[in-house]
């Protein structure tokens, strides 16, 4: 052991305070710094730097890789649901007593926190391993993308995220110290900081992009989901999931109606009325019914005018078209 842990500490939050900073969403005095090209809570980037030095991916571990607001909570559900169908009934899952994010935690929030290097509730998950992650491909440490693990990437229209995003930020909850009230943003001010790129894990087209290239040229190693598309065929989709990941429905569990089942289990109607997503809080500053809203396409019509429409269109046209991703 080189450092102490308070050294270890000092040092990371030097090398945070040097980072460049703009407006965060959490409270009217929080920041987002720039750590490796995104942006991110500065309280984070130990965590992520804990994350990048001391995984060791196993070959059999998943990840979910996203950005807020896409569809993680639901790409969770899922994937927990189908990869645990053998070990639980529908009647006894852990889903109908735990938050989707408890089930398949964030590393950067959930586990490596506190400067930990071996954090415990790694070594008590049973392989194999589920685990989710909010930061860019890029900053994946080597041992996951140099692994055979598996990474599914889910991403959604921006005008929809951006409204969800919104909704989510001025939802922030008062019990963890946050200056509530003037933390409030504008849709304005939210867009704003969208289309520059400032918002958390952004700019959202260097994220989407950096996961789409990847399964474009490597796709037995990442799959990206469209929340449109996830919505449009719920079944194929989580049928093509399965696939991707090692557990694909039988013939006869599909007879049996047990992807039907999986899908209800999973509904946002389904998962909002639990008990434990109504009341319950296991992510810092959020409660869980936070994650829980509308679900809907199209809900950006909604709030909304043309010109920021126009705008939002246009930034995504530039970014994205000569990717070959149409969003
Ligand atoms: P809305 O705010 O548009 O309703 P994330 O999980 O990445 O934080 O994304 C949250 C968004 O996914 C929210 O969108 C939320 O309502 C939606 N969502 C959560 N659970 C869902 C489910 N089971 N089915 C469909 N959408 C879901």
């Amino acid at each position: 052991e080189l450092y102490s842990y308070e050294d270890q500490n000092k040092e990371k939050e030097s090398f945070v305070s040097q980072l460049p900073k703009t407006k965060g969403w959490l409270g009217s005095n929080s920041t987002l710094c720039l750590y490796q090209n995104f942006w991110c809570p500065p309280t984070i980037v130990p965590n992520i730097i804990s994350f990048q030095n001391h995984f060791q991916a196993l070959d059999q571990d998943i990840i979910i890789a996203s950005k807020p607001k896409s569809g993680t909570t639901w790409l969770k559900a899922l994937l927990f649901s189908i990869v645990n169908r053998a070990n639980t009934t529908l009647a006894n899952t852990p889903l109908l007593s735990s938050n989707p994010h408890e089930l398949v935690p964030f590393f950067e929030f959930n586990l490596y926190t506190r400067n930990q290097k071996n954090p415990p509730l790694i070594k008590n998950i049973s392989s194999p391993r589920l685990f989710s992650t909010h930061i860019p491909y890029d900053s994946l440490p080597k041992s996951i993308t140099k692994s055979q693990c598996r990474i599914i990437y889910i991403c959604r229209n921006p005008l929809d995220t951006i409204i969800s995003h919104w909704h989510f930020a001025n939802q922030a909850d008062d019990s963890d110290h946050l200056d509530h009230c003037s933390s409030k943003w504008t849709l304005e001010e939210f867009v704003d900081a969208y289309c520059n790129g400032e918002e958390v894990y952004g700019p959202f087209w260097s994220h989407i992009l950096g996961y789409w290239k990847q399964s474009v040229e490597n796709p037995q190693k990442v799959m990206f989901f469209k929340y449109e598309e996830l919505k449009k065929d719920t079944k194929t989709q989580v049928k093509r999931l399965a696939e991707f990941v090692g557990f694909p429905f039988s013939l006869e569990e599909e007879a049996l109606g047990i992807v039907d089942e999986i899908l209800k289990l999973c509904s946002l109607k389904n998962l909002k009325e639990l008990d434990v997503n109504k009341h319950g809080k296991f992510m810092p500053y959020f409660e869980n019914k936070s994650y829980f809203r509308k679900g809907e396409v199209g809900d950006w019509i909604n709030h909304l005018n043309s010109a920021t429409v126009e705008r939002v269109e246009k930034l995504v046209h530039k970014k994205l078209n000569s990717s070959g991703l149409i969003l």
